[in-house]
């Protein structure tokens, strides 16, 4: 596990590494960063995804594992989830939904974490992680972009003349939680994600180990996780 996501896996652990199988839900989940160690903990898990080559390499990649069988891959949308994934009459049926770094690219973010609290069974779970706003100010003042790092803060377009496509959206905590909530989930306190990973180069010298054990120091308390380079949450449905 790379030590920008450490705090995000030791949130996780109580639930994934408890032995029972899950059925896991990994919305917008691509080429299965997540979805195959998840795969090889013995979960059950689907990623829905637009991207076919994403799809393709998810599919390589599970086989290549030896859990082919557990990872089921479907093109979809976020915001349109109930097309791929239909929830029961009672309700939906997921154990855990995953949401990772896909909120700063679907059409509505609002709509993608609705559709992802319907399709979690009561009492499910939803992990959903974020690039942060400030991490993201900091990153491109320190790597000598200060007119970019300005837009940011201001929640604007970084590069505007350059974008084929819309800037990718970066979100406060309050913004996060205010989404999840909307959705009608419960959410638990956020962390920080890669507090000071992202700003090491592989020159630096540190030890991975260490670096680990310092992301897992940092990610829960202020004022380290508010800079981090992403934000991460579980949030229950009720
Ligand atoms: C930065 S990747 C994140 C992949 C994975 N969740 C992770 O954390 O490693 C963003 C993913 O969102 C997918 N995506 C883009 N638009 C989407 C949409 N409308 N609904 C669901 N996924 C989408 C992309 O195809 C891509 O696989």
């Amino acid at each position: 596990m790379p030590a920008r996501a450490a705090a995000v896996w030791a949130a996780l652990d109580p639930l994934v590494a408890a032995g029972r199988p899950l059925r896991v839900l990994d919305v917008g989940g691509g080429s299965g960063t997540l979805a195959v160690p998840l795969a090889r903990l013995g979960h059950d898990v689907t990623v829905v995804d637009p991207s076919a080559d994403a799809l393709a390499t998810l599919t390589r990649r599970a086989q290549t594992a030896g859990v082919g069988e557990r990872v089921h891959g479907v093109q979809g949308d976020g915001d349109q989830l109930h097309e791929v994934v239909p929830a029961g009459e009672d309700g939906g049926s997921w154990d855990l939904a995953l949401c990772h770094s896909v909120l700063e690219v679907v059409d509505d973010p609002a709509a993608t974490l609705r559709e992802l609290a319907r399709a979690l069974r009561p009492g499910g779970t939803a992990s959903v992680a974020s690039a942060n706003r400030a991490g993201a100010v900091l990153a491109r003042a320190a790597a000598g972009h200060p007119v970019e790092a300005l837009a940011l803060l201001e929640d604007r377009d970084p590069a505007p003349r350059r974008a084929a496509r819309p800037a990718r959206r970066r979100f406060s905590p309050e913004d996060l939680l205010a989404l999840v909530e909307g959705a009608g989930l419960q959410p638990g306190s956020w962390r920080g994600v890669s507090v000071v990973a992202d700003l090491l180069d592989a020159t630096s010298g540190a030890a991975p180990d260490a670096v680990r054990r310092l992301e897992l120091a940092l990610a829960e308390s202020s004022p380290y996780r508010d800079v981090a380079a992403g934000l991460h949450l579980l949030a229950t449905r009720p």
